[in-house]
């Protein structure tokens, strides 16, 4: 461990010096089958050593706000916590001292600003006071949150604290899912919901109080309800606005709600101490890992918050970590790991909220979302490895892809924030400091600025709003990304030449989906598959989660894959013959078992368990892709399309979907010589369609299938001429957008 210095240069020995102690009590004398050892010792001389340390310079305190330290600030162990006791935490809370205050101001005044660190109340209480001091009986409360499992989780808790049931007097509402009923009082949603029931209900005549909550983030949906929320204000004097936001930039959202109040909540707050790497980090999930085991064998109790960009990182993250940490012998105290993303199964979401038992320490793997959304209490130290995953948009190529981006300044120091708590905590950044004075951005670019805004505009032409240009936005999205919208919608008869909304367009903004998928379902009427297409549709909006590839069962997996797509259909009809077999058993569970999941031969527990896992999700995205199934089913009676299934013309299947997504053509060309010796068609240009594609070291395209390129000519002749999808003519693709040649 001779690599760390202090931050005078000293080497030292331990870089956390303070923690001898314990190191003592962990570490002592013990043999330890975990990282390399140094042989030249003998073995009472014993010393710990990785494989790979990571220096940390420890570089500057983020210092904690004043609090006062209240004797009932002392957490309360959550799993037998009566409704007594959660009132009474409910007391504990920063914003607690405030209540009577902000309920006057929220009678005063139309619109304030509540500014608040994250953890102070704001989410879970907010609504409650509104509703203890009558404004539920004028009508509902709505609390939007930019992700599906913070709405879930919050309305869980705060159902919790109210000692009702889920769904009746607080619910929840998400896309797909909606998880509340006439009793309703409280609702917490996705902004995305929220923007929808515009469409319902254009005065949002069923609510007494908006609370737009993580305004900070600027998704898309919030910036655009900003804009709605605001002008509905205006005609609606007894409709209140609540913004909240965890940071302090809260003056832009003042000046944009014509000089509204800021109602600041101190925070509590420790100091933090923060750490950078000596040098940059090569493989930041490797960096990650040592870190972690790292601060586990040589820091003071204290559970652990790791930010990493997605579910398939938090996976091989999860399974690194158990593997490395198995036989690690009674001397290290047990290491708790605890997956959060949005796709896990709700189950498995509350574990991050149990409290650690003693003796143990909990290390929490999670996306974004534990940045400012979700308070998980008992965090000390956060690895922040200074990643995250941001959608970005070319509006000159018309191309959207995820990508995994440096985070910024701001968002680096929420995420040290929450290692201070509920007592001084310590930040340790995977990059260095000069990265971070440097390469960082100050804020993160709000997503209007950097995303495809077909959705959003046709959401708002059907809300009438038609002059886009003019919209009261905060930040206005670039023009030229506002035209693409206007011209892909446009390419999908979902708008005239004039830019107003057709039939077609009108009915497209009834499905809760992207305009591509929204505009194959409704081409399917023509097509007469409406039955196959909404399928198709649902399985394609459940995402990557259905089949499952153990590493040493690959073969096993592929071939059970491969079953689907006999006579090389393609992805999409191979997605439909998936649902149409599982909808053969009667949706049988055993049926995703035995289709999915390969476990042949000898198993080991890691093995098991992941396997379990991985089946239990897949059954989970199955069941899921149902139940979307089930509501685009029920609306399309609204659009009055009639369910009609034509199975046998896989044509007419794959006309219907390249009638949302001609946008999405590729000329595939394989220049493998071996593969075209051995296989003269592949000579020839093929083409295919393609649901998205997704960018990472290299651009590739997921769930493609092959099309006719006649029948880009056919489907969308305003958008492709002959000339363009010519094969022996012309080199140059079709001026189309959204092609990705491999
Ligand atoms: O919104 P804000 O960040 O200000 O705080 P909050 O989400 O209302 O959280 C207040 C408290 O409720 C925190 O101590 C959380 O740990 C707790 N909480 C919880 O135990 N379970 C949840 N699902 C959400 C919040
Ligand atoms: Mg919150």
């Amino acid at each position: 461990m001779q690599r760390y210095k202090d931050p005078e240069g000293k080497d030292k020995m331990n870089p956390f010096a303070e923690q001898e102690a314990w190191e003592e009590h962990q570490i002592g004398k013990s043999k330890l089958e975990f990282g390399s050892k140094d042989r030249n010792r003998s073995s009472n001389e014993y010393q710990f050593v990785f494989d790979d340390q990571i220096d940390f310079v420890k570089s500057s305190v983020i210092e904690g706000t004043q609090f006062e330290d209240d004797s009932d600030q002392e957490t309360i162990d959550a799993k037998d916590i009566l409704k007594r006791e959660l009132q009474d935490e409910r007391k504990t809370l920063p914003i607690y001292k405030f209540r009577d205050e902000l309920l006057k101001a929220v009678d005063e005044y139309q619109v304030i600003v509540i500014v608040g660190e994250t953890g102070s109340g704001k989410t879970t209480q907010i609504p409650q006071y509104l509703h203890e001091a009558g404004y539920t009986a004028r009508g509902k409360v709505a609390c939007t949150q930019p992700r599906r499992v913070a709405a879930m989780s919050v309305a869980a808790r705060v159902s919790q604290e109210m000692g009702v049931k889920l769904g009746h007097e607080v619910g929840y509402s998400i896309r797909f899912e909606d998880c509340t009923s006439e009793k309703t009082m409280i609702k917490y949603m996705t902004d995305g919901m929220l923007l929808r029931e515009f469409l319902g209900e254009p005065d949002l005549a069923g609510y007494s109080v908006v609370m737009v909550d993580e305004a900070h983030e600027r998704t898309l949906s919030t910036d655009i309800l900003f804009g709605l929320v605001k002008d509905i204000a205006r005609f609606r004097p007894d409709l209140k606005l609540l913004i909240s936001s965890a940071t302090l930039d809260a003056e832009k959202f003042s000046d944009y709600f014509d000089s509204a109040p800021i109602f600041k909540i101190p925070g509590r707050r420790y100091p933090v101490e923060v750490h950078y790497t000596k040098a940059p980090e090569a493989d930041y999930i490797d960096a990650a890992i040592v870190t972690i085991l790292q601060i586990h064998v040589t820091q003071p109790p204290g559970d652990i918050l790791v930010f990493l960009t997605g579910q398939e990182e938090i996976e091989t993250v999860d399974e690194i970590l158990k593997h490395k940490t198995r036989g690690l012998g009674t001397k290290i105290p047990e290491l708790n790991i605890c997956p959060i993303y949005a796709n896990l199964p709700t189950e498995l979401q509350a574990k991050i909220f149990e409290t650690t038992p003693e003796g143990s320490r909990k290390v929490v793997l999670a996306t974004n979302i534990a940045e400012t959304s979700l308070t998980i209490d008992g965090i000390k130290y956060v690895i922040d490895p200074g990643f995250c995953k941001i959608k970005s948009y070319n509006p000159r190529t018309g191309m959207e892809s995820l990508l995994i981006n440096p985070i910024s300044k701001a968002s680096a120091n929420q995420r040290a924030g929450r290692s201070g708590r509920t007592g001084p905590g310590k930040c340790f950044r995977l990059y260095t400091s000069y990265n971070y004075m440097h390469d960082l951005e100050d804020n993160t670019v709000p997503e209007i600025q950097r995303t495809n805004l077909a959705n959003v505009v046709l959401t708002l032409k059907s809300l009438g709003i038609h002059d886009l240009v003019n919209f009261d936005f905060m930040d206005p999205p670039p023009s030229e990304a506002l035209l693409k919208a206007l011209e892909q919608l446009f390419a999908l008869s979902a708008l005239n030449s004039r830019g107003e909304l057709t039939k077609t367009g009108r009915r497209m903004a009834e499905f809760p989906l992207d305009p591509m998928l929204s505009k194959m379902i409704v081409a399917s009427e023509k097509y007469k598959c409406s039955d196959e297409v909404m399928s198709i549709a649902s399985m394609l909006s459940i995402g990557n989660s259905i089949f499952y590839r153990p590493k040493d069962k690959q073969v096993h997996a592929d071939n059970a894959r491969l079953n689907f797509h006999t006579g090389n259909v393609g992805d999409h009809i191979a997605l439909l013959n998936v649902y149409n077999s599982w909808r053969e058993t009667d949706f049988s569970t055993q049926w995703c078992y035995e289709n999915y999941i390969q476990h042949k031969g000898l198993m080991n527990m890691t093995f098991l368990i992941n396997t379990l896992f991985f089946y239990l999700r897949s059954v989970r995205s199955m069941k899921r892709a149902r139940d979307i199934r089930d509501q685009l089913e029920g609306l399309m009676e609204r659009v009055e399309i009639e369910v009609c299934s034509n199975a046998s013309d896989l044509d007419a299947i794959k006309k219907a979907i390249t009638s949302g997504f001609f946008h999405h053509s590729a000329r595939l060309q394989k220049n493998g010589s071996y593969r075209t010796v051995k296989n003269p068609q592949t000579l020839l240009p093929r083409w295919v369609i393609y649901h998205e594609l997704v960018l990472t070291t290299k651009e590739y395209m997921r769930q493609v299938t092959e099309l006719k390129p006649e029948w880009l000519v056919e489907i969308a002749p305003h958008y492709y001429q002959l000339k363009d999808v010519d094969d022996a003519g012309s080199k140059k693709l079709p001026k189309g957008q959204g092609r990705a040649a491999l």
